[in-house]
């Protein structure tokens, strides 16, 4: 297993391209299913998610062509065509190894009338039931049986669903665009209320619409669905990763550096650039992204997660790290996922000094953090072990980087652009 070594304690300065967001893009994906027409996806991250997904896709018989970079894009192209569906199945491997996988489920639903995924399991962060998938989708017309470990959801007759209207009880991305890839092709109207208002539901609708959907609302709690017949095939730019964005901020700040986010934009990410500057750090828009600066000292935050537009639970962990060196005590609370505290062990380990309660945590500020063999564990804890590493004297290791490679494109190459020493060392 490959693992990531650092020299730390150089200042970061320079510009890192941002690349397109993974929580978009792994819910575009599967729009290809909606239509019998080519689907072209731009601004692909290269990412070890969007490859597993391209697989559980061919799996169904959706064709699917990586192309080069066209001029002036960073990500890749890839161009996905449902003609004929070979499976309606998600398989249990493909699920276990990536939970995203479940978002096969609506849109298999709404094209086929039919659609059997594994049921995903727990993962490191916590239990992550999809039950708000499942009754969003019984709301829409679908009849859902589970048997030995796999959901299946049918149209009544295989026909169409009908539409109709729901209430999430709790805010769920996922539970949010199963419902809308499933309504939009519905045979009458559907209302989502409680919504999910994250840019990467807004990214989605936004290539819903452009394949004929009728879709009001995205972004608000209220999304309202009007089904049509038949969706088209289109070419869609997926959406710059904010939370790439803002892990690379706190790498900054907690190196005293300065980094130019290039291509993201400043209104998918305001509680992360209000949180950077109440830390201290001083942030720069400008038409290609924005520019974040260290700016004397780390001042401490109280923190609590909350569904967007409120401070992303998927920027905690990042956080966490940079505030291991701000002047004074810092309070987090993790109010979406029951255990997304792993890395702080690791942490630990390279001298951070916190205590955790439950879901909350009192980072209280420390002079300087010292390198050490450390174990990644998830996708953001594995970014918070890089921060505190790019800080820490000495040579930190962070081992299990496939958690990373789900998440960051080029990880290594980004950093070192702007000064960081680092490399990735195989694993053998
Ligand atoms: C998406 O996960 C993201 N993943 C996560 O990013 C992100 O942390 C999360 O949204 C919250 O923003 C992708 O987009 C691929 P939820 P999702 O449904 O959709 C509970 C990363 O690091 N819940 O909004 O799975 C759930 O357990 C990843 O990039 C139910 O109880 O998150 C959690 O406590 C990690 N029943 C809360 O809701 C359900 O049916 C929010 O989960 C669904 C969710």
């Amino acid at each position: 297993m490959d693992s990531i070594v650092i020299q730390g304690g150089k200042r970061l300065e320079g510009a890192i391209p941002i690349s397109g967001a993974k929580n978009s893009a792994l819910t575009l994906l599967p729009c290809a299913i909606l239509t019998d027409e080519k689907l072209t996806l731009s601004n692909l991250p290269r990412l070890a998610d969007v490859d597993s997904f391209g697989h559980l896709m061919n799996e169904l018989g959706v064709s699917t062509k990586i192309e080069g970079m066209h001029k002036g894009e960073i990500g890749r192209r890839m161009t996905l065509r449902a003609e004929n569906l070979i499976s309606t199945v998600a398989p249990y491997d493909m699920v276990r190894r990536m939970r995203a996988s479940i978002l096969v489920l609506g849109p298999l639903l709404a094209r086929a009338g039919d659609a059997t995924v594994s049921l995903p399991g727990g993962c490191a962060i916590g239990d992550r039931p999809i039950d708000l998938h499942l009754q969003a989708l019984e709301a829409i017309g679908a009849e859902i049986e589970i048997a030995a470990g796999f959901v299946r959801a049918t149209a009544p007759g295989g026909k169409r669903l009908s539409g109709g209207d729901f209430t999430f009880p709790v805010v769920s991305v996922g539970a949010t665009e199963n419902a809308v890839m499933a309504a939009v092709l519905a045979a009458g109207r559907t209302n989502l209320y409680n919504a999910a208002r994250e840019p990467e539901i807004v990214d989605l609708c936004r290539l819903l619409q452009k394949m004929g959907a009728h879709i009001e609302g995205e972004g608000s709690p209220h999304i309202k669905i009007e089904g049509v017949e038949k969706l088209h095939g289109c070419t869609y730019a997926v959406m710059p990763d904010r939370i790439e964005a803002g892990s690379y901020a706190c790498a900054a700040g907690i190196t005293g550096g300065s980094v130019d986010l290039i291509g993201i934009r400043p209104e998918d990410m305001l509680a992360t650039t209000n949180a950077l500057v109440q830390a201290g750090l001083m942030i720069e828009f400008h038409d290609h992204g924005m520019k974040v600066s260290a700016d004397g000292p780390l001042r401490p935050l109280a923190l609590s997660t909350a569904p967007f537009p409120g401070f992303a639970t998927d920027m905690q962990a990042q956080f966490m790290a940079m505030l291991c060196r701000a002047k004074g005590e810092s309070f987090l609370e993790e109010t979406i996922f029951e255990n997304r505290y792993m890395h702080v062990p690791e942490l630990r380990r390279m001298g951070a000094n916190i205590d955790v309660r439950g879901r909350s945590a009192i980072v209280h500020g420390v002079d300087h953090m010292t390198g050490a063999k450390v174990m990644a564990t998830d996708l953001r804890a594995s970014m918070s072990l890089i921060i505190a590493g790019l800080a820490a004297e000495g040579e930190t290791e962070v081992l299990r980087v496939y958690h990373l490679d789900r998440g960051y494109e080029r990880l290594e190459e980004k950093l070192s652009a702007v000064g960081a020493t680092i490399e990735r060392r195989g694993g053998g």
